[in-house]
């Protein structure tokens, strides 16, 4: 996407050939940074700090984290340990295992001197392939958005609610629930969005309105708690996120918060699509709720928040009453008879074990 006319992925091979740039989210929306990662510990602290986050882009940075851990090791040895380092930032995006078996699946019967460069190539593939699965999302995403159009009054646009970030800046590119709305902006198709704040680490109004506003698409950020009213009061045609993990039988595992939107959107007759990359999909699973395993992060996330001060300095400040516990479960699951659809590189499929094994028997198959 463009950032101040200049053309960004979320993260891309350093010219000289071997470090990986990133764009440091943790500094959104104050400031656009890169960073360039340069070891294996490196890419580990970035996807465990959330400098880079979403599940297609923590799969891509562990790609690339391989890649320089086996500069400085490329035995069999090597290979695992590293792959277990990478594994342990981050626990339920499955995107982080997918990318990491596919790496794993083709650098090992391969001659230990030839491993580096055909795991930078893997790691190459793997982020194009993501923008490529991103744009069919979209291309099918935007024809539901079409269809609603249709109905309402010319230039009346298409209200669509949206939770956390499953934007570009989750992705290699293009997002996968901002795929769809991207590209019916870019057609001409009026759309709106209502960005759900996205507490505790504010993903919506700190990376969707600000990604969303860099494109030019209307946008209004609601406090978390606001979208079952504005769905109650016909405000809502759609609702579109992203999944971190989605079972063989269509569970959704997305950020904390989901959950209820899908449940207001059920009982207000919201149709409730989730985006979803093919290697979201978590075929050995298949009880989302009782099978996914759920981050739990520091409860200094809850307790405290960053922002900009008059003054224009970045400060993180404590807003829970001190000495009160805190909780910060990070995603929740979303089961299957919620869902309306998922929109799928493939095409938009109901959630179930059937449409999913159906659409991608490769990926049963493992
Ligand atoms: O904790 P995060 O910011 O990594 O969580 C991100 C989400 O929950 C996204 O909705 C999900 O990864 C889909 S990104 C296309």
């Amino acid at each position: 996407m463009n950032v101040n006319g200049r053309k960004y992925r979320t993260i891309w091979l350093a010219d000289d050939g071997w470090g990986v740039e990133i764009i440091d989210q943790t500094r959104f929306p104050h400031a656009f940074e890169t960073i360039r990662l340069e070891t294996l510990e490196q890419a580990a602290h970035a996807i465990r700090i959330m400098q880079v986050r979403g599940a297609p882009l923590i799969g891509a940075t562990a790609a690339y984290g391989l890649c320089l851990a086996l500069r400085n090791d490329t035995s069999d040895m090597g290979l695992m340990t590293a792959c277990g380092a990478l594994l342990d930032t981050r626990p339920t995006a499955v995107n982080l295992r997918w990318a990491l078996d596919l790496m794993r699946k083709t650098l090992l019967p391969v001659p230990p001197e030839q491993r580096l460069a055909r795991a930078y190539g893997m790691a190459e593939r793997i982020c194009d392939e993501d923008v490529a699965i991103n744009m069919a999302i979209g291309t099918h995403g935007a024809k539901l958005i079409s269809e609603v159009a249709a109905r309402k009054r010319p230039g009346e646009p298409v209200n669509i609610l949206t939770h956390c970030n499953a934007g570009w800046l989750a992705t290699v590119d293009w997002g996968t629930a901002t795929a769809p709305i991207y590209m019916s902006h870019d057609a001409g198709t009026p759309v709106h969005v209502w960005v759900d704040e996205t507490r505790p680490r504010n993903q919506g109004a700190f990376l969707t309105a600000w990604e969303l506003g860099q494109h030019g698409v209307p946008h209004t950020v609601v406090a978390d708690n606001a979208g079952g009213h504005l769905m109650q009061h016909g405000e809502v045609d759609m609702v579109i996120v992203g999944t971190d993990r989605t079972t063989a039988e269509g569970d959704v595992c997305n950020k904390i918060g989901t959950y209820l939107k899908a449940l207001a959107a059920k009982d207000c007759g919201v149709p409730f699509y989730v985006a979803l990359p093919s290697p979201t999909i978590d075929f050995t699973l298949s009880n989302g709720l009782r099978e996914i395993p759920i981050e739990e992060r520091i409860g200094d996330e809850v307790s405290h928040i960053t922002g900009l001060t008059a003054g224009g300095r970045i400060e993180t400040i404590e807003i829970v009453a001190p000495g009160s516990d805190v909780a910060n479960p990070a995603f929740d699951v979303t089961p299957a008879r919620l869902v309306t659809g998922l929109i799928t590189e493939r095409g938009v499929l109901s959630a179930d074990r059937q449409s999913l094994a159906a659409a991608f028997p490769e990926r049963v198959a493992g």
